[in-house]
């Protein structure tokens, strides 16, 4: 293997190859407040969430004319009702009745043209318009054009669904996402995915296991059974850095290193029944169509080492998407309080056309419950660490580059009084 195909970022990172410099990121200690303080925990649910552009869904979640799924948006204290109305268009409503206010649809998802209100039995077709009030005459000059559920400004970026909880957003979408959205613009998603979804609700931080999927320094120490034999290499690339970093204004990516010499090792009786030979051991990779595509579109792996697994893309503030080698994956990073954390990870794998294919599914699936099990697990012994008090700053290397992002753009929407001057 020559150093070349290695990446320039995996030697001894100078100015030269620093991601951190390049973004034009500072370098000194970075204030742990954001992770403790219920006082910025306030700022974030008012000046962050409050503001920016959230993912709430994809769209193969509304396939067809009068699907719906609810998403609630505990940090903006929302119940969101997303359907596709009878014109095809995606909408979001606030699930709100507006007689007196009762939350309208109580299951997660379905199909139907009529939302009924149980309360008293306001319906409401899927355009959000108020459809039938059960004795209106006995009302004092109700005007139903007026009563309809509140709509919530929407827009679909590549499929992916993101709502803005101000009545009037100060940006579009379009602007929000700015040149993460025309980089990462068709990036092909792979047909009939099968959908796995891991949810965890935990006590420490958002951004605490936000910060575990930011960075692979963490691999060797926290998952060395698990990860670190396919991210990692002895010789080559012993501490898992990074093959590229990069910031898109709010936005930021890096491209996880993939050992190619991975091999299950000789006890692993089911990986070694399950897997080909594997880069990354855990992605499952091959040279599909779908994944030689992947591979192809020149914002995914920009370098274009040969020695890739996984890109990690995260848009602020709390859902990242992730490509790699054998489907794709998305973490929703949803704060609750601001010791208290509602993770979902949905992992998007290729359906299985094999027994050997499902076999292999299995085992990436069970794989990935060990490793989220490593990570929240340290989660919330970091929170206990930082709530002691005993540290004011925490210290991060250039492999952490996006944490310091994260933290630069934080600060910057909590002190920012409009969203034109968190932009700037
Ligand atoms: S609150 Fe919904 S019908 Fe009365
Ligand atoms: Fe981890």
């Amino acid at each position: 293997m020559n150093d070349m195909v290695m990446g320039a970022h995996t030697g001894e990172a100078g100015a030269k190859d620093s991601f951190t410099l390049a973004s034009g990121l500072g370098t000194g200690p970075v204030a742990v407040d954001s992770y403790i303080s219920p006082e910025f925990f306030e700022l974030e649910r008012k000046r962050v969430f409050g503001r920016s552009w959230l993912h709430v869904g994809r769209i193969d979640q509304l396939p067809q004319k009068d699907s719906y799924f609810v998403k609630e948006i505990e940090i903006c204290k929302a119940s969101v009702l997303v359907t596709r109305n009878e014109e095809g268009k995606v909408q979001a409503f606030h699930n709100v009745c507006s007689h007196r206010g009762n939350l309208v649809v109580t299951d997660d998802c379905g199909e139907s043209s009529r939302f009924r209100c149980a309360y008293h039995g306001w319906t409401y077709q899927s355009d959000g318009s108020l459809a039938g009030v059960p004795d209106h005459k006995n009302f004092f000059d109700l005007n139903k054009k007026k009563c309809g559920l509140t709509a919530i400004a929407t827009d679909v970026w590549e499929g992916w669904i993101f709502v803005n909880m101000q009545r009037e957003p100060e940006i579009s979408l379009k602007d929000f996402l700015g040149s993460y959205g025309e980089s990462f613009a068709g990036v092909p998603y792979g047909k009939d995915h099968q959908t796995l979804v891991i949810e965890a609700r935990f006590d420490a931080n958002w951004k605490l296991i936000m910060d575990a999927f930011s960075e692979s320094y963490h691999v060797p120490a926290i998952h060395p059974a698990t990860l670190a034999p396919g991210f990692s290499h002895a010789v080559h690339n012993k501490y898992a850095r990074p093959l590229s970093g990069q910031t898109f204004g709010l936005h930021c990516a890096w491209s996880a290193y993939g050992n190619p010499e991975y091999a299950p090792p000789p006890n692993s009786e089911v990986e070694r029944l399950a897997c080909k030979v594997d880069t990354g051991g855990l992605l499952g990779s091959d040279f599909s169509e779908e994944v030689l595509q992947l591979r192809a579109h020149p914002a995914v792996n920009p370098t274009k080492e040969a020695c890739w697994s996984a890109d990690v893309t995260a848009i602020f503030p709390n859902f990242n998407i992730d490509y790699s080698t054998g489907g794709y994956w998305t973490h929703e990073f949803w704060p609750v309080a601001h010791n208290k954390t509602h993770w979902i990870l949905t992992i998007r794998i290729p359906a299985a056309t094999s027994v050997r294919h499902r076999l292999q599914l299995e085992h990436y699936a069970a794989r990935w419950g060990e490793i989220v099990l490593e990570d929240v697990t340290n989660c919330e012994r970091i929170q206990k660490g930082l709530e002691s008090g005993a540290k004011d700053v925490m210290y991060l290397q250039d492999g952490e580059f996006m944490i310091r992002h994260m933290q630069e753009t934080l600060r910057k929407w909590v002190n920012a009084e409009t969203v034109a001057e968190a932009m700037k």
